[in-house]
């Protein structure tokens, strides 16, 4: 009997026994299963932090991209011009100097922002030079690029006031010479002339797109006064005269940045020209009288009560100490282009 229960109490020795270990078996399968659990736990933040890591590279060579693509846009336009839209077609003559590459930035980057214009530009000079070749090329901009030289005899010599002979009537003829070659009739269009230092307001773009003959507006800081401008008779509406006070008798006292001319009315009318051989202050005139009657010109601007378009000049810049240099055989720009 004793026996029996020793027995029993080692059965139940040994089953307690087995108890303990199981339990401490569960402890350690417990313990194991946290440690997994944690680690798994720490290795997912890890991935989750290279993860974030990755995106946000990722994130920044899109920006990237877009930031690319973006400038791409803003130079590229299809070259291709919207036909539902009158074409501006600005003619710009221009000439090597030290301002040049200043001064055609600034045009370039206004009329960038114009819708449907095809810049032609041509420059006094035998070959085109590569500082407005590269212009517009990297410009994204629908541009000709013409040459065109002046005769010897007109050319202005050094310390000549500019006025004493005409300028760009070379140029502007030999771009309205490609007009006349390359643009039909029932193209739709305009003609403006917009010189490389006048400063222009978007909005005289928009003003001339629909000219239907001639369209004539205020020009800032013109012919020696604030405004020179088209006088409008208030009950027609139409231009009865001009504010001008430098060379008033002319028949168009304006300005050439304060008119545009319908392309088709243009190439109907193939005498109209520019000419070496009127008087300084007449160019406007010149061109004009073959192609409207002052009754015929459209006033735009609000009835010419605002000002879109500045004739500005730029200063010429004093470079001394480059001259300087140059009788050195050196220079401040070496390669760089300015
Ligand atoms: C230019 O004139 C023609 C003929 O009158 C007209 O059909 C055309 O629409 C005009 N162009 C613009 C830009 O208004
Ligand atoms: C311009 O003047 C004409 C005639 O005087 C008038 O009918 C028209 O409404 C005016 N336009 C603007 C934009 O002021």
């Amino acid at each position: 009997m004793l026996q029996e229960i020793k027995q029993n109490n080692l059965n139940l020795t040994v089953s307690s026994q087995e108890m303990g270990m199981k339990r401490r078996l569960l402890l350690v399968l417990t313990i194991v299963i946290v440690i997994i659990w944690f680690t798994s736990l720490r290795n997912r933040g890890t991935i989750g932090l290279s993860e974030s890591v990755s995106s946000e590279l990722e994130i920044a060579a899109l920006k990237q991209n877009l930031a690319k693509l973006s400038s791409e846009c803003r130079s590229w336009k299809p070259s291709r011009l919207d036909p539902h839209l009158p074409v501006i077609y600005a003619i710009t003559p221009t000439y090597a100097r030290p301002v040049q590459k200043a001064e055609l930035t600034r045009l370039l980057h206004t009329l960038m922002l114009v819708p449907n214009l095809h810049w032609i530009i041509i420059e006094d000079a035998e070959v085109p030079s590569s500082l407005v070749a590269n212009l517009l090329k990297n410009s994204g901009i629908t541009y000709t690029h013409l040459t065109a030289t002046t005769p010897k005899e007109w050319k202005l010599k050094e310390k000549e006031s500019n006025w004493k002979k005409p300028r760009g009537v070379q140029q502007r003829n030999t771009a309205l010479q490609w007009i006349r070659n390359n643009l039909k009739a029932d193209d739709q269009g305009v003609i403006y002339f917009a010189d490389d230092d006048n400063s222009y307001s978007l909005e005289v773009f928009d003003e001339m797109r629909d000219t239907q003959v001639v369209s004539v507006w205020p020009v800032g800081l013109a012919g020696g006064l604030m405004v020179e401008m088209p006088v409008l008779d208030p009950k027609t509406g139409h231009v009865k005269g001009w504010n001008s006070a430098w060379r008033p008798e002319r028949p168009f006292p304006l300005d050439m940045a304060g008119f545009a001319i319908n392309l088709s009315h243009f190439l109907k009318h193939t005498e109209a020209k520019f000419s070496f051989n009127v008087e300084n202050g007449y160019q406007e005139s010149e061109i004009l009288r073959h192609l409207a009657t002052r009754d015929q010109l459209e006033p735009k601007a609000d009835n010419c009560t605002k000002v879109y378009v500045w004739h500005t000049r730029t200063e010429a810049p004093k470079l001394q100490a480059e001259k300087q240099l140059n009788k050195k055989g050196l220079k401040s720009h070496g390669g760089i282009e300015v």
